[in-house]
Parts: C-alpha cells; sequence; structure tokens
C-alpha cells in the first residue's frame, strides 16, 4: 500500500472545490458517497478516457470512471483516444505494459491489487490505472474517483495498493419474507413474501456500492432459519441476484442451515460423517455452481441459539464445517463456519459458568482439523457485538486454521441507527490489538490477514443489515459501511482519516463541515459507551429483546450468560484465572497476565475481568460507583453537544440532510438522558452510595406526572423501573387525558421537556398549554421498538422558551390513538439559556 509522489509536476490538474451531496432519504449508490457532491469551481477538465481492455470488469470500470467524472465535474469525459492523448487510461496490468512499453509499472500485481501513476509518452501526459486483473482495473478506477473527490489529483502521485485480506464480505440476515433480522432500514433489498424480489436495480446499486470500496461478496440470507433457501426454484432467484451484481465482481453467498439435508432434503439425517449427507452436499452444491458459477460459499450457523448442528449426532463443529467444504472445493468455494457457539442454558449461579469462554473452548481444540477453504468467522469480542468488549482470544488461539473477524455494521447493541455511532474507533481498536501469541507481535489484523500464522485465506465480515430505507436508515450509519470496506482493504487507515475521507465525498468537502462531521464522528462512540455502559459492564440493554434501551437485570439471572453481576456491594465478572471462570487464562501469557489482576487490567474493561466493590478506586483514582455517575452524564451531555455542532452546519450542507441529522441528534440527546437516568437511578438504589457530585436522584424542575392533577390518566408502574422517573408514569385509558402542575418558580424564560413514551401500534397526540393557551402540538409518530412503555420508547420533547411566571398551569393533554396510550413520564422546566 504504497503511496509515494515521485513524477514531478505535470499538466492534468483536477483540482475540484466540492459541496453540496447527500439528498436525505435517497436510495441510490450516489447518493450514498458515490454522488461526490457536485463541482462548483473551476470549469471541467477535459478529458479522455481510454480503455484497454473489454471485459466485464473494465467496461464496469469505464462506466463509473465516466459517472464518477461527470458527477465531480459536471461534464462526461470522451471515451475512446490512443496514447498520444492526455487523459485517463485504464487497463490491467498486462494491457498496459503493451500499449506503454516505457511505463515502469511494478513487475508482480496480485489479481485484487492496482496501480495508479502517470506516462507522458508522446509528450502527452496521461494517468494510468492499472489491474494486477481485470478486478484489479475496478478497484484502481474506484481509488482514482475516491482521489478525485477527496483531494483532486495530485501530480506526481503514485498509488499502489493491495488488499490486506481476501475475504472482505458483507453478511445480510434478510429473510425471506423480506424482514430482516437485525435490521433498522426497512425492508429487504433482495426478498419479498418467500420469493426473491422481481426488481434487483437497488441489489445492482448495493454492489456498487460495495466494490467501490474493495467488499468482494455478500451473504444474503440471516444465519437463522436458512433452509428454505436451498430449494432449486429458490437457487434459480438467487441466480438473478447473483447476476445483479457480477458487473462489479461481488460474489454471492449463502447461509446454509447444517439441518437441511433432513429439512428440505427429505433425509432421514443431517449427520455431518453419513454418506448420503455428504452426497446431497456435493449434489446441492453443483445444482448452485449450475446456476451460479461464481458463488462464493456458505456460511454457517450451528449448535448456536436454537439452531442444529453436529452436536446433535457427536460431531465437531470441524466435522460439519469439512462437510460444506469438501462439496464447495472442487468449485473454488468457501465456508465461513461462525465460532459464536455457546450454551444460552447457562447456570447462573455457577460461578465458573462463562459464555465469554465458550468460542475457545469449542474451537480451540479444533486447531488444525479443519479443510483449507474453511475460514473461521470469530466476532470481534467474546459476548456479542457489546459496545465494549475485549478482543475474541480465539483470533489467538487458532494458528493452524484460517479465521475472519466478523463485525456488526448494523447497529444492534449501538443504538441502532437512532443515535450516531460512528464505529471505526471500536473496529480499529480490535484491528491493532496485539495478542502476543507466541510472544510475537500478532496484532488481530495481522492473524486475520493471514500474515502472523501463514494462513492462504482470512478476512473481516461485517453484518450490514442494509435495506430499501437509505440502505441504513440514516445518513450518518453510512460511515460505518464505508469504513467497514475502507478497513478490510486496509486496516492501517485510521477512523480520522476514514471519516473525513467520507464526509467529503457524501456530504460535502467545505473544511467547516469535514471538520466538524469528523469530530462528531469521532466523539460519538465514546459518548455512546459512556451513556450505555462503562467499565466493560457492556451495553446495559434489554439484551432478551429490543437490545435497545437500558434494562439492567435483563441480563442478570437467565441463562444468556450476559451477566454484570450487580449487587448492593459491588459489580463486574470476574473471569480471572485465580479466583473467577478462568476466561483471562485463553489469552496468550502476556496478555493474560493483564487481565489477570485489578491492578493492570484498564479501566475500560475492569468489570468485564473483575467483580469489585462500589468504593474500588480506578486507574482515574475514581471509584467504581463516581465513575457509573459521571460516565453517564457526561456521555449524555456530549450526545447533546452533537446537536450543537451539527447546528453549524446549516447552510452549508443540503438542507433536507441538515433537517435530517437535526431530528435525529435532538432525539439522541433526548434518549441519552433515558439512559443516563435510568443506569444512574440503578446503581444509586443497588450500590446506596450517594453521587459525590449531587445530581444522582436530584432532578431540579422535574415534576413527575404521577404527582399531577389527572383526568383520566392512571397511575402504572413501569417496567424495568429504573426506565422511568420515579419508576411510574401515567396511561391514558380513555378518550382524551390531562396532567397538571402549577408552576412555583422564579419569572422567567424556561425550556419545557415532556417526557413520553411513544409507542408502536398508533399515533398518539399531545398538547403543552400554559394557562389554557396552546404552546406546542405534536404527534407521537416515531417508530420506536416494544409495546409498552419503557426505556425504548421514552422520548423527549422540548420546547425552547416558555415565558412563565408563579402560578401558571402547565398542562398536558395526551390523545391516544389505537395501541399507544400516550402515557406520559415527567416535564421538566430548566431555566433557557440566554442566547
Ligand atoms: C445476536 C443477535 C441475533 C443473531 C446472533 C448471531 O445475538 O441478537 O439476532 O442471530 O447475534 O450472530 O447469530
Amino acid at each position: 500500500m504504497a503511496r509515494d509522489t515521485k513524477y514531478s509536476l505535470i499538466g492534468i490538474v483536477f483540482a475540484a472545490v466540492l459541496a453540496g451531496g447527500l439528498a436525505a432519504g435517497a436510495q441510490t449508490a450516489e447518493q450514498a458517497w458515490l454522488g461526490h457532491g457536485h463541482f462548483h469551481g473551476l470549469p471541467p477538465v477535459p478529458m479522455h478516457v481510454r480503455a484497454l481492455g473489454h471485459e466485464p470488469l473494465e467496461k464496469t470500470a469505464v462506466n463509473e470512471l465516466v459517472k464518477g467524472i461527470d458527477n465531480l465535474y459536471g461534464s462526461s469525459p470522451l471515451i475512446g483516444g490512443n496514447s498520444a492523448e492526455a487523459g485517463i487510461v485504464v487497463g490491467t496490468a498486462d494491457q498496459v505494459r503493451a500499449a506503454y512499453p516505457a511505463l515502469n509499472l511494478p513487475s508482480m500485481l496480485l489479481p485484487e491489487a492496482f496501480w495508479i501513476g502517470e506516462s507522458d509518452s508522446g509528450g502527452k501526459r496521461a494517468v494510468v490505472i492499472a489491474g494486477g486483473s481485470e478486478r484489479g482495473v475496478l478497484y484502481g478506477t474506484f481509488a482514482l474517483i475516491r482521489e478525485l473527490a477527496t483531494s483532486g489529483w495530485t501530480p506526481g502521485t503514485t498509488i499502489n495498493e493491495s488488499p490486506a485480506m481476501p475475504i472482505r464480505w458483507v453478511d445480510e440476515w434478510d429473510n425471506p419474507d423480506g424482514s430482516i433480522e437485525r435490521g433498522y432500514a426497512g425492508r429487504s433489498i433482495f426478498f419479498e413474501s418467500g420469493n426473491i424480489r422481481q426488481d434487483l436495480a437497488l441489489v445492482a446499486e448495493y454492489a456498487r456500492l460495495l466494490a467501490s470500496v474493495g467488499i468482494n461478496g455478500v451473504n444474503v440470507n440471516n444465519v437463522n432459519g436458512a433452509s428454505p433457501f436451498l430449494t432449486p426454484d429458490f437457487i434459480r432467484g438467487l441466480k438473478r441476484i447473483a447476476d445483479a451484481m457480477r458487473p462489479w465482481g461481488v460474489r454471492l453467498a449463502l447461509s446454509v442451515d447444517i439441518a437441511s439435508p433432513q429439512k428440505i432434503g427429505g433425509l432421514p439425517t443431517f449427520d455431518p460423517l453419513d454418506p448420503a449427507v455428504k452426497a446431497w452436499w456435493t449434489a446441492k452444491v453443483n445444482e448452485i455452481y449450475a446456476q451460479i458459477p461464481d458463488f462464493g460459499g456458505f456460511t454457517v450457523k450451528a449448535d448456536s441459539e436454537g439452531q442444529p448442528g453436529p452436536a446433535s449426532y457427536g460431531r465437531t463443529p470441524a466435522d460439519a464445517a469439512n462437510l460444506l467444504a469438501n462439496a464447495l472445493e472442487a468449485q473454488g468455494g468457501v465456508v465461513l463456519y461462525r465460532a459464536f457457539v455457546y450454551n444460552h442454558h447457562a447456570d447462573w449461579r455457577d460461578p465458573k459458568a462463562d459464555r465469554a469462554r465458550a468460542a475457545y473452548d469449542i474451537f480451540h481444540p479444533l486447531d488444525g482439523k479443519f479443510a483449507t477453504n474453511v475460514i473461521v468467522q470469530t466476532k470481534e469480542g467474546p459476548i456479542d457485538f457489546q459496545a465494549r468488549e475485549p478482543v475474541s482470544p480465539l483470533f489467538a488461539g487458532l494458528r493452524q486454521t484460517n479465521q475472519a473477524m466478523e463485525l456488526e455494521v448494523t447497529q444492534e447493541y449501538t443504538g441502532q441507527q437512532r443515535h450516531l455511532v460512528y464505529l471505526a474507533p471500536m473496529w480499529k481498536q480490535v484491528l491493532d490489538f496485539d495478542l502476543r501469541a507466541g510472544e510475537q507481535s500478532t496484532p488481530v489484523k495481522e492473524i486475520i490477514a493471514g500474515k502472523s500464522f501463514n494462513r492462504p485465506l482470512g478476512g473481516m465480515v461485517a453484518v450490514a443489515g442494509v435495506g430499501r430505507e437509505a440502505w441504513l436508515g440514516s445518513p450518518l450509519a453510512l460511515a460505518n459501511l464505508y469504513a467497514f470496506g475502507r478497513l478490510a482493504w486496509n486496516p492501517d487507515l485510521s477512523p480520522e482519516e476514514i471519516a473525513a475521507e467520507w464526509t467529503r465525498q457524501t456530504i460535502s468537502n467545505d473544511p467547516e463541515v469535514v471538520a466538524t462531521v469528523t469530530k462528531m464522528l469521532m466523539q460519538s462512540w465514546p459518548a455512546y459507551e459512556n451513556y450505555t455502559g462503562p467499565l466493560g459492564m457492556q451495553t446495559l440493554t434489554d439484551i432478551t429483546g429490543s437490545h435497545y434501551g437500558p434494562n439492567i437485570e435483563s441480563s442478570e439471572n437467565n441463562g444468556w450468560g450476559q451477566w454484570h453481576r450487580a449487587d448492593h456491594e459491588g459489580v463486574g465478572m470476574d473471569r480471572s484465572v485465580s479466583t473467577g471462570t478462568g476466561y483471562a487464562g485463553q489469552y496468550p501469557p502476556e496478555v493474560a497476565k493483564i487481565y489477570e489482576s485489578t491492578a493492570t487490567t484498564p479501566d475500560e474493561l475492569l468489570l468485564f475481568f473483575h467483580h469489585v466493590p462500589y468504593t474500588y478506586r480506578l486507574h482515574s483514582g475514581m471509584t467504581v460507583i463516581q465513575h457509573i455517575y459521571d460516565s453517564h452524564y457526561d456521555g449524555a451531555a456530549q450526545a447533546a453537544e452533537f446537536a450543537s455542532e451539527w447546528a453549524t452546519l446549516k447552510g452549508r450542507i443540503d438542507p433536507k440532510l441538515y433537517e435530517d441529522v437535526r431530528d435525529r441528534l435532538v432525539y439522541q440527546t433526548g434518549h441519552a438522558i433515558v439512559w443516563r437516568d435510568a443506569v444512574v437511578q440503578y446503581f444509586l438504589k443497588l450500590s446506596g452510595i450517594p453521587d459525590e457530585k449531587g445530581r444522582a436522584g436530584h432532578y431540579p424542575g422535574r415534576l413527575e406526572a404521577e404527582d399531577a392533577r389527572l383526568t383520566g390518566y392512571k397511575i402504572i408502574d413501569v417496567t424495568p423501573w429504573e426506565d422511568a422517573s420515579g419508576g411510574k408514569a401515567v396511561s391514558c385509558g380513555e378518550a382524551d387525558c390531562a396532567a397538571e402542575w402549577s408552576w412555583s418558580g422564579q419569572p422567567g424564560r424556561y425550556n419545557i421537556a415532556i417526557q413520553y413514551f411513544d409507542l408502536p401500534g398508533g399515533v398518539a397526540h399531545f398538547t403543552l398549554k400554559v394557562n389554557g393557551r396552546p404552546v406546542d402540538a405534536w404527534a407521537a409518530d416515531a417508530t420506536l421498538p416494544s409495546n409498552h412503555p419503557h426505556g425504548d420508547n421514552s422520548t423527549r420533547r422540548i420546547i425552547h422558551a416558555v415565558e412563565l411566571k408563579q402560578g401558571d398551569m402547565l398542562r398536558v393533554e395526551g390523545i391516544p390513538d389505537g395501541a399507544d396510550p400516550a402515557a406520559l413520564d415527567y416535564i421538566e422546566v430548566s431555566p433557557a439559556r440566554a442566547t
């Protein structure tokens, strides 16, 4: 991935000032990040594109170049020309060598690699894209477009890149009916009503988007319930999906149910060692390749969360993986066998039980037993995509096995695209983490690239969850998909530079905009971690349901094993070898030693590895309990900052995008307060230790709904109690209801926050009146999870700068609708800041 500038300044100048950009809610690849804003600067530079080859991927490359230049400069380049003309030359290294013999290309380019440099043949300067193969040509073309869009072409530059790892896939967890497991962006782009969708235009657009950042495979279906996808009708339909993605070199892959021979094949067994089962898979694989000759392979979830697996026959994951691998080998396919295998009926009373141990305990003994076309796909951490986990020790525990790291672009546990959480900094920490296997430097990024242990295959896989609503539902969430592709291509890139690159291409290259958006993105994961679950407690969410709002006890006292073991004296899981579950001992000795002791475990993972009293002092000098209070107040304050930072961009970016993101950030500000208050009041009650800054449990200006004069509203207990202020709310079972308070503060201008529950299944309406005069009215029409009032749907509306004087009547009227009972938690009156 060398980049150097070795040619002198020469003629073609691609200086561009870009502005404008993404239209909110739109759904084409152009409107994700390939639109590149619009050129608002120097007149377009006339140029030619000279295509040296005509293979399908080369044709795609030329089309993309034309589109990219058109987007950037406002006019299309001419296609054609010869070596004596200035322009952009596109071809494989062999084609370039034949056409430009004097050009000093690298002697060897791997198939996916490319070189971009300049030729001055015949006195005319040209920019040359040379690919190691047609695929390299396509990636090189997208790289040049990115270069033009982000910084413009600097004469004299050469770029020589090849991807760090061969497997760069996204997994989609789409179901045949068009729903998407853990998807937050509407319905499937692939399936509907049990079939492949007729119109696959979005699939082609998605392939463009993926190829533009080097992603080369899409596994299109849910890892749960995959058997219907292998029926002959479905396979014929899947061919259409593969055809739609092929022009961009993106290969189709499928999740398979290991019990398929029995479920859809009519065999009495799915025992991986049964000859009839082997024959069934070979025939099935051949049937697939007859339709889809470049089929990528299978992803498998087995013996996990209710999915069938080889354990039913006393067989191992290696037996199951190799069964499929043998069937695929002759055709060039691979098996991604997921290490996400654990017992979800674990005994929480057993201090030695530990879900975090499962992947290593099961897979480490199988090292060396997997076929060469099997890749063990391991989640980045040992639990399940939490806001913070340590790196999975399995990466160091498999040295004779190909490995891929699995992560989530879809923000399952990290705010579900309603919260701004840019995940690249978290992934980067994992990629850079040095596991010190064999007491050598073995950062995760080198292990999964196959470098550390000399493995032929390896890579990165992201569960993407794209849908029909603007790909990921939220415009800024697209930075995560972009960052995943960029890091899988080059894990040495920094999250900041990726954020800036994405912003320039997607929103605007106005330096103020780039700086502000990059800053917001970079602040977002730490903020989220702070107001959800700091110190390695994991995301303190409803782990048995939506995985969205706060629900602290949902992870305790059940078989799912996401325990943090909080009681009135202390909190955290003891995973040490000496007194705990022994999980820390799964790491190579140098790392195990760090995690074994509270003295050396970093603060951010303390409670993942150790159970300590609330009064335990962190390395920061603060007690655990005070850190819990402070981090939640800090995190919620940081979340509020995002809205202010974004406000500075008004007038500088597309107005629709501005408004869309502004509304999301206002929502996030309110929901971060829901999180803050839930976690803080929970631990205040459990520990009995007050907040030394006096905030926890004290809410100046807050007027509880249950203390109001109620008309029609009935007081209800909210479950879990910590999700409502004081554990209670009011709910309306009549045609309309009201809650009324008389104001007793000093006269002045105040902001009034109304905390209500926006339930699905109806659009309740609210009005705030002061002395009978309406000051605001709104509809509770958001789409939020759960059908009873709690932290998933607790929502804040703020009415700014209302004049109040002592004795004023504040009245909230609620009109329920359908299943939404216009439930209300409290109002909070706080002085409006002078502007
Ligand atoms: C998470 C997620 C499930 C998913 C599972 C998996 O637990 O909540 O919906 O099936 O991961 O990775 O298989």
